[in-house]
């Protein structure tokens, strides 16, 4: 084990990739809890550009897609003074701890992970070895900041999991080196598609999906459209209508809550009233946030040189890193 003394703060990084508008799965699961790591822990929050390149994209997208990022993590709450806010690709160990881990990881655990497995099921056109080795760049991304804890989602487990093998695999083969970071799970439950609440909410399917930067409007118009039930049945709830709630316990107050879930189970309830109430709240808790959004987006310059000094601090904790890597499997 690592030693650590009581006023050093843990260390966490949190990822994200640049690959599309972020919606309010982002919003629950990632960027909500940003504000409180940023004060907790010494905190590395990181664009991962690399990552996104395994998917289908347009290369003149790429540019805007990351620095939306930037602005939302900022208008999230995130200093750059005091967190470092980075991209992968302005970190090049990154790419070069990949290659070395490559070489300590079995094929058959790469074969096991159910999100290639899923990604090269629907990208039949293009499954490219980066979708193979995937885990193997999460794994460096993670272990070069040697972090205990990392806050993930439910769908990122198998990730986690395989970094800590290659961490117990790296230490038994070349001594000890990185401790096993620990999952911290969001506590948000997957958000289902409005239109088909048997699929994952997902950009892909933009209609059953509310964007971060969705005007209440729009939020509005895409909830009257979610698909519930022709009538509610008490101490039953259809997977459309559980995902209704599951959004209003996030983003509305208790009374509202309570009010709703009565007339659930007494079977008064009507979905429209349901559904007014809850795009209303969304677009209450989005707007702060949107507003700053808008401000910085303007200024891509501003948000250029936020990730340029970001990406400096992370590279010299990286290099150091890297240096002790490089030594222990005997490069000089
Ligand atoms: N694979 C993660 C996702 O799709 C993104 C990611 C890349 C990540 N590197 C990371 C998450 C490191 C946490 C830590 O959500």
């Amino acid at each position: 084990m690592t030693a650590i003394s009581k006023t050093e703060k843990q260390t966490t990084l949190s990822g994200i990739q640049p690959s599309g508008k972020l919606h309010i799965g982002n919003y629950l699961g990632a960027l909500r809890q940003f504000p409180e790591l940023q004060s907790n822990y010494d905190a590395y929050f990181m664009i991962a550009d690399e990552h996104s390149l395994t998917e289908d994209y347009e290369p003149a997208d790429k540019p805007a897609q990351i620095l939306d990022v930037v602005a939302w993590f900022l208008a999230a709450g995130l200093n750059p003074r005091s967190s470092k806010i980075f991209l992968q690709s302005f970190v090049p160990e990154h790419a070069e701890l990949t290659w070395i881990f490559s070489c300590v990881t079995p094929i058959g655990e790469l074969e096991r992970m159910t999100q290639y497995k899923d990604k090269a099921s629907r990208q039949t056109k293009n499954v490219n070895a980066g979708l193979f080795i995937y885990p193997i760049l999460q794994a460096a991304d993670i272990l070069l900041y040697k972090p205990l804890i990392v806050p993930i989602g439910e769908d990122q487990t198998q990730h986690l999991e395989f970094t800590r093998m290659i961490a117990r695999r790296f230490n038994r083969r070349f001594g000890e080196t990185f401790p096993e970071p620990r999952p911290r799970y969001t506590t948000v439950p997957r958000l289902m598609s409005f239109n088909d609440p048997l699929k994952k909410m997902s950009k892909s399917w933009p209609g059953g999906c509310i964007f971060l930067e969705d005007s209440p409007m729009v939020i509005a118009e895409k909830i009257s459209r979610a698909v519930t039930d022709t009538s509610p049945t008490p101490g039953e709830m259809s997977p459309g209508v559980k995902n209704l709630f599951l959004l209003l316990k996030e983003f509305s107050d208790a009374a509202t809550i309570k009010h709703f879930e009565k007339a659930h189970a007494d079977g008064s309830i009507r979905y429209s009233n349901l559904k007014t109430a809850l795009a209303k709240d969304i677009a209450k808790n989005l707007a702060p946030f949107q507003k700053k959004y808008v401000t910085l987006i303007k200024q891509p310059k501003k948000l250029m040189a936020v990730l340029k000094s970001g990406s400096q601090k992370a590279r010299r904790v990286a290099q150091k890193t890297l240096t002790e890597v490089k030594q222990k499997i005997g490069l000089p």
